[in-house]
């Protein structure tokens, strides 16, 4: 089958959160189960990219935008990606969709209205890659939400050619794409579809609900997500929508790339260690404590957060619990940026608690490898999640996580309490501070009685998270939704 993904980020070359961890595992998986995959990514600055570099293609102009070129780069994975130059949208200082202040970019709707249009074409047989049209188009989040309009807009004008079907995948309901409804005139958008069954949102302009209401299949990063999402609690406003196409919907858990996260050969690591043999892990503990200049104390028990510094991960929560946790002697590691009320205050907390508390502000790969590693214990009392990935990361790193009882942290995490053969973490009852003190007195309660929290970290470990078989459910919905744009063209 030809896939296209695209997306806004992919890891190692841009990544803000897990969409870039998954841009990069759920590709090469399905290239090696022998698909022919390109990754259709913006070309931002400073990206740095090694592989074979291909000639580069010149788009044809689109409606409003400035000319921009494609250039395929054949990467070691497998895959090609597929660059999308286009230096007055992308070769900027700062985030893929944040300036170096932290404030969205004025233009960010032409900005990835450019992907979805040119990922929409790869699928059409005006495809701007050479010989290769895509069978499948498949979308992440809002900035390729408008992907799967684009293509049912090509399927409307020339209904007897072939378009690819459009799959959709919501990794966080809750960035919607909005913008004012005067950009549908540069985006192309027809007037047919700007109303309330089109792009229209509390009179605005939603790219992620174009890609709700036009992809051939949704799916979303975990099976409880899935149903959350069709909730008025957790719909963001999209519930309502979201229930309308419940059946073109389904939830497929991210998985882990074992390439990069594996404790028994991740080059991140001062010590490797196995499922068998902790011992290395030990010592990751002690050179964590060094690193965040914390005692080397092997019995004070080391929580640790790894997140984007936002509501939606309850760091909020953390803090309240932090007296709780000071008062039991443990220590907690931070790394993290985002909100600066959170920034400041988790600070301060290392400022008053030096010996028990370490805060790092920033983005950091390899301290973010280290703790998972180091960690006794990982936190993540999220309010929502859609799937999260450092709750499976520390899984596998014998780090067993208190985690909230939402999306994908309840489909990959098995309570200590409720099951205790095969406990891998603590769910909490509920999302408050209390749901978590709770967790939290139960985790201290584990860690003390060294053969329970063993088992706890074996299990864990023992875990499978391997990406194929999400991909292979991931190809079960291409399938599916090739049968439906078939079914839509004839
Ligand atoms: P989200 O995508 O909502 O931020 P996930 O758990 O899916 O949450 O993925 C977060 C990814 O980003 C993980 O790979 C995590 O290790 C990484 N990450 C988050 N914050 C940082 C940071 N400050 N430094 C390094 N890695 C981080
Ligand atoms: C989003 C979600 C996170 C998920 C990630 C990758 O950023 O917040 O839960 O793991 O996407 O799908």
């Amino acid at each position: 089958m030809k896939i296209l993904f695209a997306t806004p980020e992919c890891a190692p070359y841009v990544k803000t959160g897990g969409l870039g961890d998954v841009s990069a595992a759920l590709p090469a998986t399905l290239a090696r189960l022998g698909h022919e995959v390109h990754i259709l990514m913006p070309a931002y600055r400073g990206m740095k990219v090694s592989g074979e570099i291909g000639d580069g293609v010149e788009l044809p102009p689109y409606s409003h935008w400035p000319a921009a070129q494609l250039v395929p780069v054949k990467v070691a994975t497998g895959v090609t990606l597929l660059l999308l130059a286009c230096p007055g949208l992308y070769q900027r200082p700062g985030g893929p969709y944040v300036d170096a202040q932290g404030r969205d970019y004025p233009d960010n709707a032409m900005r990835f209205g450019l992907l979805s249009r040119v990922a929409a074409q790869i699928g059409t047989v005006h495809s701007p890659v050479r010989g290769w049209v895509a069978d499948v188009v498949h979308a992440n989040d809002w900035p390729c939400g408008l992907a799967p309009l684009y293509l049912a807009q090509s399927r409307m004008i020339a209904p007897h050619e072939p378009t690819a079907a459009s799959i959709l995948t919501i990794h966080n309901l809750a960035f919607q794409g909005v913008f004012p409804m005067a950009q549908a005139d540069p985006l192309g958008i027809p007037h047919h579809w700007r109303g309330i069954d089109g792009v229209e949102f509390w009179g605005d302009l939603s790219m992620l609900k174009a890609g709700i209401q036009f992809a051939d299949a949704i799916t979303t990063v975990s099976p409880s997500y899935a149903r959350e999402i069709q909730t008025r609690e957790h719909g963001v406003g999209f519930d309502g929508i979201l229930r309308a196409r419940s059946s073109r919907l389904r939830g497929i858990l991210n998985g882990v790339d074992r390439r990069l996260w594996d404790p028994a050969q991740d080059a991140l690591l001062p010590h490797r260690f196995t499922r068998e043999d902790l011992a290395g892990k030990a010592r990751c503990k002690a050179a964590l404590q060094k690193r965040l200049h914390l005692p080397a104390d092997r019995d004070a028990p080391l929580f640790a957060v790894v997140s984007r510094l936002t509501a939606q991960k309850g760091i909020d929560l953390v803090l309240d619990v932090l007296p709780g946790l000071l008062k039991a002697g443990a220590q907690l590691a931070v790394l993290g940026q985002g909100a600066p009320e959170l920034q400041a205050a988790l600070s301060e907390a290392a400022r008053s608690h030096p010996r028990q508390v370490a805060v790092t502000l920033g983005f950091d790969e390899g301290l973010a490898h280290l703790i998972e590693a180091g960690a006794d214990v990982f936190l993540m009392p999220s309010r929502f999640e859609p799937c999260g990935l450092n709750q499976m990361y520390s899984q596998a790193y014998g780090t067993p996580p208190v985690v909230a009882p939402v999306g994908g942290l309840l489909d990959s995490v098995t309570d200590a309490g409720a099951d205790p053969a095969h406990g891998t973490g603590f769910v909490m009852k509920s999302c408050d501070a209390a749901g978590l003190e709770d967790a939290l007195v139960r985790a201290l309660e584990a860690w003390r009685q060294a053969p329970l929290w063993r088992r706890l970290q074996s299990n864990g470990m023992a875990r499978d998270f391997g990406w194929e078989d999400s991909a292979t459910q991931y190809l079960d919905v291409y399938q599916a939704a090739m049968l439906l744009a078939d079914g839509g063209a004839a």
